[in-house]
C-alpha cells in the first residue's frame, strides 16, 4: 500500500493506495483513531460488489455498521435525497463523532459529502472511492456537493474527509466507458502538471487498459500526489486549483449543448485537444505535442470525433460557463505537455474556427 498525504494543517489526511484494501478498511479505520459505531452510504450495485463484505469485515472488528442506500444515478445528488438520509442517520441515533463512509463513485462521494459536512454541522467523512473517476479526482480535495435545479454542483462546501481508500482492485469490476472515462481525467492531470508522468502514460497505456494492478496502482498514486499537491496550495479554488479545469471550458459546453448525451470524460477528451488546438494557434503549444496529446486520447478510447452539434450552441454554452469572469471566458491552455496557463483572452472567433474546422485540425 501507498500513501498520499495531503497536508491542510489540522484537516490534513492520507490517501492510501493499494490492491486489497477494502478488507483493511477496520484496520486503517483504528490507526485513524475510529472505533464503536459507524455508517456506510452506497448505492445497490457497489453494495452487492463491495458493500456486504466490507460491512462484514468492519462487524468482525467490532464495528457496529449502518448500511444506507441510495439508488444509483446522477439524480441521487441532490437536497430531497440528502434530506432522507438526514433523517436515517437520526434513526440510526448518529453523534457527531461517528464517521460516514462514502462507498462507490464520484455520485456517493459528493452526495455523502455533503451530507456529512452538514449533518450535526459536520461528522467524520471516508471516502472509499470505486470508481477510477472517484480515485483519482472526486473523492480528494475536499469538494462535496449536490445539484440543484440548474446548479449542478453549486450546493455544497469545501470539507475534507479524515481518510481516503483507494482499492485499485474494485476497478477490475467496472463498466470499460466508466474507466475509459476517468482516464480522460488521469490524461488532464498529467498534461497539466507532468510531462514524466505523461511519457509513462503513453507507455504504458495499453497495460493500464488491461487493468495491470501495478499500472493502476501507479496511476492512482501518481494522480492523487498531483492532486494533493494543488490543493495544499489552493484549498478554496481561488487560483491554482483552477487548472483541474483543463478540458472543462469546451468539455462542459459540449456536455450541455448535448443535453448531457455526450458522456463527461468524451467531453473533456474533445475539450482537452480543442483547448490544445486553440494553444497551438495562438503560437504557444508545439505542433509535436498537440499530436502527441491526440495520439493519447486516441490510444485512450477515447474519441477525438467533434459530436454533430451546431457550434452556435457551443459557443453559447461556453458563454454561461461558470468560468466566464468578468464578461471574458476563461480557459486553461497547456503551454506544453505538463504546464498549463490560465487566460481570458480567447475570442470567441477563435474557439469558433476551431470547432468550425475540427476534421482540418484534427
Ligand atoms: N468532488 C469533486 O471534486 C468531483 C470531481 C469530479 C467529478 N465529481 C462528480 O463525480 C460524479 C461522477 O462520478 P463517477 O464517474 O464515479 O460516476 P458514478 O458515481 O455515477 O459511478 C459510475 C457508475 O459505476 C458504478 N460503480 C461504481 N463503482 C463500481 C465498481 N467498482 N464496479 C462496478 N460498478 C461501479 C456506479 O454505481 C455507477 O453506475 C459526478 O456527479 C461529478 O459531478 C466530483
Amino acid at each position: 500500500m501507498r500513501k498520499v498525504e495531503v497536508r491542510l494543517g489540522s484537516n490534513s489526511y492520507n490517501i492510501c493506495v493499494g490492491s486489497g484494501l477494502l478488507i483493511q478498511t477496520a484496520r486503517q479505520l483504528k490507526e485513524n483513531g475510529f472505533a464503536g459505531k459507524l455508517v456506510i452510504i452506497t448505492n445497490p450495485i457497489v453494495k452487492r460488489l463491495y458493500g456486504n463484505a466490507l460491512k462484514q469485515g468492519l462487524a468482525r472488528e467490532g464495528f457496529k455498521v449502518t448500511v444506507l442506500q441510495v439508488p444509483d444515478g446522477e439524480e441521487q445528488k441532490s437536497l430531497e435525497v440528502a434530506g432522507r438520509l438526514y433523517n436515517e442517520l437520526t434513526d440510526f441515533y448518529c453523534e457527531r463523532t461517528t464517521p460516514i463512509l462514502a462507498l462507490g463513485g464520484g455520485v456517493i462521494g459528493d452526495l455523502t459529502g455533503f451530507v456529512a459536512a452538514t449533518y450535526l454541522r459536520g461528522v467524520p467523512l471516508i471516502q472509499i472511492p470505486t470508481t477510477l473517476l472517484a480515485q483519482v479526482d472526486s473523492s480528494i480535495g475536499g469538494k462535496v456537493a449536490v445539484n440543484h435545479g440548474r446548479l449542478k454542483n453549486k450546493i455544497g462546501a469545501f470539507y475534507q474527509p479524515r481518510l481516503v481508500i483507494s482499492d485499485i482492485s474494485t476497478l477490475r469490476t467496472l463498466p470499460t466507458k466508466e474507466f475509459i472515462g476517468g482516464l480522460a481525467e488521469v490524461i488532464k492531470y498529467a498534461v497539466i502538471r507532468d510531462e514524466e508522468f505523461f511519457t509513462y502514460l503513453e507507455r504504458n497505456l495499453d497495460k493500464i487498459k488491461s487493468l495491470d494492478e501495478g499500472a493502476l496502482e501507479e496511476i492512482v498514486f501518481r494522480v492523487a500526489k498531483i492532486k494533493a499537491a494543488i490543493v495544499e496550495e489552493d484549498e478554496k479554488d481561488l487560483g491554482l486549483r483552477n487548472i483541474l479545469n483543463y478540458g472543462h471550458t469546451i468539455g462542459h459546453a459540449i456536455e450541455s449543448a448535448s443535453d448531457f448525451k455526450v458522456e463527461h470524460g468524451e467531453a473533456i477528451a474533445i475539450g482537452m485537444l480543442a483547448e490544445g488546438i486553440i494553444s497551438n494557434k495562438l503560437g504557444i503549444l508545439d505542433k509535436n505535442e498537440l499530436i502527441r496529446l491526440k495520439g493519447i486520447i486516441q490510444r485512450a478510447d477515447l474519441t477525438t470525433e467533434l459530436p454533430n452539434l451546431e457550434v452556435e450552441k457551443i459557443i453559447q454554452a461556453i458563454k454561461h460557463d461558470k468560468k466566464i469572469l468578468r464578461g471574458k471566458i476563461r480557459f486553461i491552455l497547456p503551454k506544453t505537455i505538463g504546464k498549463v496557463f490560465i487566460t481570458d483572452e480567447v475570442s470567441p472567433s477563435l474557439i469558433e474556427q476551431v470547432l468550425v474546422s475540427w476534421n482540418e485540425e484534427t
